[in-house]
């Protein structure tokens, strides 16, 4: 009898989003003032208001997108919330701040999940950020940090849930490809508002 030889793995779309923003990542994380000298607490307000005002308005959309996968829990995973608490803490009141009109497109299951990616993922770095807040700036949840560390000590947990949801969704080559481009879509519009609200390295 021939050896029984497993088929080769299906191609998984975490693999493309993986594969089509390493760049993308690699290249905010440098220009991100996280680690910068430069970063106090008057920047660290400029660069959460920034993120507000991206997040804000990409989270607005799903929340008004048809093409949410169903199934996919978001409003336990917007991250809205966390910095409008970060900002109060901080003095700043967030419905003054400015809005970015240039956001990813989301117009089917798949760019919806490609965006969903690079928000999930984001909180992956969270935990180093929230250290370098605490010891650098004395932040903590209660303070001005509390987005940085959004889901807490369950950040694991909620990711691994987020990669076999993503994996439960059929997608075929055209529908991994288009996740892939609108996750580097989400990245280049967040580089791009940061840019212009002058608050990348
Ligand atoms: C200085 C800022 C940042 C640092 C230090 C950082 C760091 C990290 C780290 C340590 C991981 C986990 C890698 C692993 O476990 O294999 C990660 C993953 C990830 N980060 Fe960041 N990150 C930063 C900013 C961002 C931003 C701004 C975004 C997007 C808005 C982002 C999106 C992602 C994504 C999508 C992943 C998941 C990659 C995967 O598929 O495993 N990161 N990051």
């Amino acid at each position: 009898m021939p050896p029984v030889q497993s088929p080769p793995a299906a191609p998984s779309v975490l693999n493309d989003l993986r594969a089509g923003t390493h760049t993308l990542h690699v290249a905010l994380e440098q220009r991100l003032p996280f680690f910068s000298d430069t970063l106090d607490l008057g920047f660290y307000t400029r660069l959460l208001s920034a993120y507000f005002g991206f997040y804000q308005a990409l989270e607005d959309r799903l929340t008004h997108s048809a093409f949410i996968p169903s199934g996919f829990d978001l409003a336990a995973r917007l991250k809205t919330p966390a910095l409008v608490q970060d900002l109060r803490a901080l003095g700043v009141d967030p419905h003054a701040l400015p809005r970015c009109q240039h956001l990813p497109t989301v117009r089917s299951e798949a760019q919806a999940l490609g965006v969903l990616y690079v928000l999930e993922g984001a909180t992956l770095g969270g935990n180093v950020l929230r250290k370098r807040v605490a010891e650098h700036l004395g932040l903590d949840a209660d303070n001005g940090g509390a987005f940085l560390f959004v889901y807490g000590e369950d950040t694991g947990q909620h990711w691994k849930a987020f990669i076999e949801f993503l994996g439960s969704v059929p997608l075929d080559a055209t529908g991994r490809s288009e996740a892939a481009q609108a996750a580097c879509s989400t990245f280049s519009c967040f580089e791009q508002w940061l840019d212009r609200q002058e608050v990348l390295l």
